[in-house]
């Protein structure tokens, strides 16, 4: 039986014990929110549904959680330690550093950072230092099976074999990232597409509902099976890759893309935050989870049965 610590448990963390949970391991989880058990056990009963759809290990439960009443607790006898409190250096690395000296020295403790490099998050660690990576998921966390791993400039290879083989038992495809870099691989590439949809709001080139509809019914159908650079092969017909680019690479220079962001202005604030209300229709972003995640179910079905070969991550890279 495996034990996973979870150290805050907001979106990010409850994702995280649902995985673990629906896995059959143990959980631990801390948060000082008075509310967040409470939280979480609603997450939970949502998060069940799906994950019992997809399959469950054999004594997976969520009886398996429990709520520890201080880091050094919750970390205790930890076969996994993932850290999810909000996106701030200095408390991230105060956290860190706390649960080092807690834990045991061989025990890996990944970050779900979106944007931070490992070096910098291992700053105030002073027992194993190393063992402190980037584990970076996606939301939802108990249904996208992609991990980003970075290792800082004082981990052992050996330690992200170690982290490589601990997610891949929850069930997740591990991204080794060769080099560490803010905002990782996927969070750079999301960006980019997320600075140049502001843009076209900005410019009342476009409604956020039309930025939308490019993406569900054009570009992002193909993404889920092929990614960006399979994708342009198939555009560049029999010659692939390298006919596209002699079509297409001119377009590159023009450039169609503005790459640094707006100004968030009030009144863009304003009218993305109205864009996004107008497309939920009232219906709440609860509602919304659950569609999305019905939906997710089935999709990770359909590019299982594309990608028969594929066991893990290797089989497509
Ligand atoms: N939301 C996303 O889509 C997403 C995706 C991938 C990674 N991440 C990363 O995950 C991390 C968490 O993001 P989130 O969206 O879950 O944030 P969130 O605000 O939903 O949750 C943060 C949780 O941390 C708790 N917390 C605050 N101080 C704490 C402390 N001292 N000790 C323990 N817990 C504490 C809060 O009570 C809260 O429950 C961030 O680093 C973020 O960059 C977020």
């Amino acid at each position: 039986m495996s034990r996973l610590a979870v150290i805050g448990t907001g979106v990010i963390g409850n994702g995280w014990i649902a995985r673990a949970l629906a896995q059959g391991w143990d959980v631990v989880a801390f948060d000082p929110d008075p509310q967040a058990p409470a939280r979480t056990q609603s997450f939970i009963d949502n998060a069940w549904a799906s994950l019992t759809q997809l399959g469950l290990a054999p004594d997976a439960s969520p009886e398996r959680l429990t709520f520890a009443d201080t880091i050094e607790k919750a970390v205790d006898g930890a076969d996994l330690i993932q850290e999810n409190v909000p996106e701030r250096l200095p408390l991230k690395q105060e956290i860190l550093a706390a649960i080092d000296a807690a834990a045991a020295p061989d025990v890996i403790i990944g970050s779900s950072t979106s944007g931070f490099k490992p070096t910098d998050l291992q700053q105030q660690c002073q027992k194993a230092p190393g063992r402190v990576i980037v584990a970076h998921p996606f939301n939802p966390v108990y249904l996208l099976p992609l991990v980003e791993l970075v290792g800082g400039e004082s981990t052992q290879t050996a330690q992200i074999a170690t982290a490589q083989k601990l997610y891949q038992a929850l069930a997740m495809r591990p991204l080794v990232v060769r080099r560490e870099i803010e905002g990782h691989i996927a969070d750079r590439l999301m960006e980019a597409l997320w600075r140049e949809a502001l843009h076209l709001v900005n410019d009342g080139v476009a409604t956020t509902e039309e930025i939308d509809a490019a993406v569900v019914y054009g570009c992002g159908l193909r993404w889920p099976l092929m990614g960006t650079f399979l994708t342009f092969h198939l555009a560049g017909g029999e010659p692939g890759m390298r006919h596209m680019l002699e079509q297409f690479g001119p377009a590159l220079k023009l450039p169609w893309t503005k790459l640094e962001a707006p100004e968030l202005t009030d009144e863009l604030i304003d009218k993305v935050v109205a864009g996004c209300e107008h497309q939920a229709a009232g219906r709440s972003v609860a509602t919304l989870d659950r569609r999305r995640d019905d939906f997710l179910v089935e999709l990770l079905e359909v590019v299982q049965k594309y990608w028969p070969e594929a066991e893990g991550l290797e089989g497509r890279i």
